[in-house]
Parts: structure tokens; C-alpha cells; sequence
């Protein structure tokens, strides 16, 4: 099943409910959300309290993509505080399988990242324990970057060996993503797309979402 995620960070924080109750209104089911630390990235974003307060504010899962050095610290708090499911990075992680065991254990859906320079084969042994992985198509840091055409392949390739082993994780997509070449990303073997600037640098919101989701299901119909 394709999914858009709204990236919130594109939204406007000062009226971040509104605009997630219009994206709910509009069928959205899942959100992202990104937390930095001015470390692992050149940004800093959003931490625990922020999680906490959407998750009162929203139905929708809430799926937390950390781009943190400590990863292993940090992501008991942010299921505690209501992410249903916490990315990691690979490059972050110096025991990549245990941290996603222990989110797991900790109630989470543990997914792996890996950035526009790491290679899908570096995640060959934790595919069988990740819940989902995601493919960065830019650099990690910044809303609003231009999409690498070299996640596609890396796309394919993690489809490819998804089918080989008889794995089912879905693939997630983040950074760059329009709804010019949205299909194409759907066709390469995406189940979840991220999308911070094409949903909320629009006037409407919930109509870009609307009309991301129809192209993304047009195009799983051609897919299958
Ligand atoms: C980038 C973040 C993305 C970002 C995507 O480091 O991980 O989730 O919000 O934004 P767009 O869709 O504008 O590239
Ligand atoms: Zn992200």
C-alpha cells in the first residue's frame, strides 16, 4: 500500500495542528517528522516535546526519523514520548542490529536509513530485522534539496533482494520528492514517500497531498 508522508518539517510550526488536522481531513494516515541534532547534520530541529504533543493532536502514525549521533539514548525517549515507529541511520549506528532489536523491544517499528554514499549492501544483514527501510534521495539536513536520480537504483536494488530473500519490508523514499517525479519513484519499488516542501510550500496543503497520492496510486496500478 503507497503512502504520503508530509515531512513536518516544511510545515509552519506556529500553526502545526491546524495543518495536520487539514492533512488528516484529507486522508493522510501517516506523518514524519524530523529530528536533528547539529551534529550528525548541519540543522537542528524538533525533539521529544514535540512528538508528545502531536501525538495528542493526530490518529496518524508517526514515524520518526533520527538524524542524531546517539541514537541508541535517544530513541527509547522518542517512543516513550509517542513515535510508533523511530529510523535510525546506519551511519549512525556503531551496533546497527542490536539498535534495531532494541527498538523493537522497546514497542517501535525499527527502520533503517542509509544516506545518498552508503551503499545497500551494507545493510545485507539487518534486512531480515528491519521492519522498513528508508533510502535517502539527498543529502540529510535541509527541506527543499534537489532529488539524486542514484536513489532510484539503490531503490531497485533493495526491491531486488527484498524479492530474493522473500522479505516484505516496505521502502521509504526521502528528500526531493514532486509530483514530477513521483511516479517514477512509485515504479522503482517505493511503498512510502516522504514529502516536506511539495506538500506545505503549496497554498493548500491538503490538495497537494490529495493530489501526490492520487498520482502515487495511479502509478502503483501501473506497477502491479
Ligand atoms: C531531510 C529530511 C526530509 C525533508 C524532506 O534531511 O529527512 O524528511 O523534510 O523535505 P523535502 O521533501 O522538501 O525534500
Ligand atoms: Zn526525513
Amino acid at each position: 500500500m503507497v503512502e504520503i508522508l508530509p515531512s513536518i518539517l516544511s510545515a509552519d510550526f506556529a500553526r502545526l495542528g491546524e495543518q495536520i488536522a487539514a492533512l488528516e481531513a484529507a486522508g493522510c494516515r501517516m506523518l514524519h517528522m524530523d529530528v536533528m541534532d547539529g551534529h550528525f547534520v548541519p540543522n537542528i530541529t524538533i525533539g521529544p516535546p514535540v512528538v508528545e504533543s502531536l501525538r495528542k493532536a493526530t490518529r496518524a502514525i508517526l514515524d520518526v526519523h533520527l538524524m542524531i549521533e546517539d541514537p541508541d539514548k535517544y530513541a527509547p525517549i522518542f517512543i516513550q514520548a509517542g513515535a510508533d515507529q523511530v529510523l535510525v541511520h546506519q551511519e549512525a549506528c556503531r551496533h546497527l542490529d542490536r539498535t534495531l532489536r532494541m527498538i523493537r523491544s522497546e514497542g517501535a517499528k525499527a527502520g533503517v536509513v542509509i544516506n545518498p554514499a552508503t551503499p545497500v549492501a551494507t545493510l545485507d544483514d539487518v534486512l531480515d530485522i528491519a521492519d522498513y527501510v528508508l533510502v535517502m534521495s539527498v543529502n540529510p539536513g535541509f527541506g527543499g534539496q534537489q532529488f539524486i536520480p542514484n536513489a532510484l537504483h539503490k531503490v531497485r536494488e533493495l526491491a531486488a533482494r527484498r524479492k530474493e530473500r522473500g522479505l516484505h519490508f516496505p521502502i521509504e523514499i526521502d528528500g526531493g520528492v514532486t509530483k514530477e517525479n513521483l511516479a517514477k519513484i512509485i515504479d522503482a519499488g517505493v511503498e512510502w514517500v516522504v514529502a516536506g516542501s511539495s506538500v506545505f510550500h503549496t497554498v493548500n496543503p491538503p490538495a497537494a497531498f490529495e493530489e501526490m497520492r492520487r498520482i502515487a496510486h495511479d502509478a502503483t496500478a501501473i506497477r502491479v
